[in-house]
């Protein structure tokens, strides 16, 4: 038993070494994170193996030989035992807290020059905004989360409904996304490269698929890049209704005045007789809050409000007000 153990361990420990368990880290944050992970880690090794070494020896060492059918002498209390049993503990926990809460308050101490980037999560996408860098008159707001090597970045973090959970594993720092309050975290990117933003809290369905994509470039690249999305958000500001419903909706509803032929969805011809603009904004933004009659829910892409500009809503929703027949 004690052969089969020892070999067990052995493989245990070289897998729990020898494989990188970790990304490789690419935030000035990381290091304070990997420490405290790793203090831990080495305090729960070193009490495992001393329970797990007590336990075998007491087992071979005090184990009733054959036949020996008594009940063991009686045995009280060890003051001295019990007073190490509880003092030890303590000092190794409170060491946890301490040096945690420590590394903590310094990874999310951000300096007053820091770059502040809101993020809204939402079933099931991401969204980032700069504030301070505007784009057709608002705040570049972008689905990728873009940053600056080395710049330090204090995340604004909120939801628009259930609990989500921001993480750039290379980055180390975590933190949750929830509706009505605003959570903070600080990173600090010190790698160019491309890296996975994920969801860590199960918030629904899409859970898995709610990823985005962080990318680290110079100086120099972050300010193509917010050219570039000035560019773009231009362009689409001046596409009109009915340009962006043909693109955006037609191959999903027919449609008349745009000519245009799906029938994945409801027909807008006889579907928005008689509403109003609140209704149309909300069956954009929000598809699923009420489902025609004959169609399913969760067919509709529900990620509207994040892949089209505010301007853009507003003139689709403009549009199609002009198709109700004089209801709105
Ligand atoms: Cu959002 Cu999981």
């Amino acid at each position: 038993m004690t052969l089969v153990g020892l070999a067990v361990g052995a493989v245990l420990a070289a897998v729990a070494i020898f494989i990188p368990w970790l990304p490789e880290p690419a935030s000035r944050e990381a290091g304070l994170i990997d420490n405290a992970y790793w203090l831990v880690t080495i305090i729960c090794v070193a009490v495992f193996a001393v329970v797990a070494g007590v336990s075998v020896y007491a087992v071979w060492k005090f184990r009733a030989p054959p036949g020996d059918l008594e009940d063991g002498s009686p045995i009280h209390g060890h003051t001295g035992l019990e007073i190490a049993w509880t003092a030890i503990p303590i000092v190794l926990v409170l060491a946890i807290a301490i040096y945690s809460g420590v590394a903590l308050a310094q990874a999310e101490d951000a300096p007053d020059d820091s770059r502040v980037i809101e993020i809204s999560a939402q079933q099931f996408a991401w969204r980032f905004t700069y504030p301070g860098v505007e784009a057709q008159g608002q705040a570049l707001s972008s689905g990728e989360l873009v940053m600056q090597v080395d710049e330090p970045v204090e995340f604004q973090i909120t939801s628009k409904d259930v609990i989500h959970s921001f993480w750039v594993p290379e980055f180390r720092m975590k933190q949750d996304a929830v509706q009505g309050i605003t959570t903070r975290t600080v990173v600090t990117p010190t790698k160019l490269g491309t890296f996975p933003v994920i969801c860590t809290e199960l918030c629904g369905l899409g859970h898995p698929t709610m990823r985005a994509q962080a990318r680290v470039v110079t100086a120099a690249g972050f300010e193509r890049w917010v050219q570039e999305q000035r560019r773009l958000a231009a362009e689409g500001a001046s596409a009109g209704g009915k340009e962006l419903f043909t693109q955006q909706c037609g191959s999903c509803h027919v449609l008349a005045d745009a000519g245009t032929q799906g029938e994945v969805g409801p027909n807008l011809d006889e579907g928005l007789q008689g509403q109003d603009e609140a209704f149309i904004r909300e069956s954009i933004l929000d598809p699923d809050a009420m489902i025609a009659e004959g169609f399913q829910p969760g067919v509709m892409p529900n990620n509207f409000g994040d892949s089209l500009s505010e301007e853009q809503i507003s003139s689709l929703v403009e549009y199609l007000v002009e198709q109700t027949g004089g209801g709105g």
